[in-house]
């Protein structure tokens, strides 16, 4: 048979948050190879049309538009066009977020505690809003919220990332309850470590807070994954693949753990100086 006959996602709409890099990069990747025509929406919007256009060159169908997820305005205005335009949207990977200056929760600042919700929950509220309404009407539709091992299993030093994280989970199965009546899926994926941006961030603050180099942090982490290294985006876009296919038809309201068999991130630091 025709490989292409044999695409799950042909002729499907998808869009995907936070794309232009890590793992929502993978992740379009992969729903494009499965035959969808994907949208990148990122604030990185140099980066996302450089991405999108190296897709087309693989004959993939991937297109960058530029969205804040923060900006609810825009957020529903940018839904509105797609819909306007392809008349429909099938799938929404709600992947963008941000992670956290690593700080005990005694010295986190307001302005960095908001900053993280506002990109990693309010954000992915109003994707899942803008969408929800669209999908409502549509009677059809797919949602996958990226949330964490941090949102299962809390991680020191990290308490807003954790806390976005557990919300993107109850946000999940809220909305699965919600849209259950109109044949809509919503489901969560929550990836364990691999090494984008974010993780290359994370770990250079975390290693500081242990006193060890970044090299051994790298290792303390693949040593504490069961299945023994670190993830490759391609690890979650698949897992994320499979929930948008017609092989999850009868899955929502379900999390996902992709993460090589880790359940959380165990580092307790031990007490800080005193002023
Ligand atoms: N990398 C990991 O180990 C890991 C583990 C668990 C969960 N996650 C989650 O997976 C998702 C992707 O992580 P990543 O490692 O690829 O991160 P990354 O920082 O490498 O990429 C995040 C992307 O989101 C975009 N983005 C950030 N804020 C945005 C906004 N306000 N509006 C639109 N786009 C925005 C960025 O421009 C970037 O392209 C995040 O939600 C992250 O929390 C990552």
């Amino acid at each position: 048979m025709n490989q292409l006959e044999n695409r799950p996602l042909d002729g499907q709409i998808a869009v995907v948050t936070g794309g232009a890099q890590g793992l929502g990069l993978g992740i379009t990747r992969q729903l494009a190879s499965d035959g969808a025509s994907v949208v990148i929406a990122d604030r990185q919007e140099d980066k996302a049309r450089e991405e999108a256009a190296k897709l087309q060159g693989e004959g993939l169908t991937v297109r960058a538009v530029a969205l804040d997820i923060t900006d609810s305005a825009a957020v529903t205005s940018f839904f509105a066009e797609l819909v306007a335009e392809e008349e429909r949207v099938d799938i929404l990977i709600n992947n963008a977020g941000t992670g956290q200056q690593v700080a005990p929760i005694v010295e986190l600042e307001d302005a960095e505690w908001h900053r993280v919700m506002d990109v990693t929950l309010t954000g992915a509220f109003y994707c899942c809003r803008a969408v929800g309404r669209i999908m409502e009407e549509q009677e059809a539709g797919c949602i996958v919220n990226i949330s964490s091992i941090n949102g299962q299993n809390p991680a020191a030093l990290v308490a807003a990332y954790n806390i976005a994280k557990a919300g993107i989970i109850s946000l999940t199965r809220t909305l699965a309850l919600e849209l259950a009546a109109y044949g809509v899926r919503v489901n969560a994926v929550c990836p364990g470590p691999v090494y984008t941006e974010f993780n290359q961030r994370n770990m250079a603050q975390r290693r500081v807070t242990l006193g060890i180099s970044e090299e051994e942090m790298i290792e303390r982490i693949r040593t504490a994954i069961p299945l023994g290294r670190w993830g490759e985006p391609e690890d979650i876009a698949q897992g994320v693949a499979f929930l948008c296919s017609p092989a999850a038809s009868w899955i929502t309201g379900e999390v996902l753990r992709v993460s090589g068999g880790m359940e959380g991130v165990s580092a307790t630091p031990p007490k800080r100086p005193r002023q």
